[in-house]
């Protein structure tokens, strides 16, 4: 099982905002619902869309492009959706948003 490693400061994420980031070179989409940090995979599976420039609705995350819907608990899309995103652990430490990939 791989480790956790360093994502963001927890202070870079505002609740109900999306924040990208990348972790080993894996583009990670982070956010914070009801106080609880989300991470997921950065590229929509339809066409590889940014997904944190898409916009939250309540744990699903719209993409920017042609409107698939994941949700952030399962990555599960909707159509357009190729198939699912990955999810991350997540971790809290002091400031530290830790994931695992
Ligand atoms: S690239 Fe995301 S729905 Fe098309």
């Amino acid at each position: 099982m791989s480790p956790f490693t360093f994502a963001a400061n927890l202070s870079d994420l505002s609740e109900g905002q999306l924040f990208a980031t990348r972790v080993d070179d894996v583009p990670v989409a982070l956010t914070m619902i009801a106080g609880r940090v989300h991470a997921v995979g950065d590229v929509c599976t339809h066409d590889d869309g940014p997904l944190a420039e898409g916009e939250l609705d309540g744990l699903c995350v719209v993409c920017p492009r042609h409107g698939a819907r994941f949700d952030l608990l399962s990555g599960k899309g909707t159509f357009p959706a190729a198939g699912p995103i990955p999810i991350y652990e997540t971790r809290i430490e002091g400031d530290a948003v830790l994931i695992r990939l």
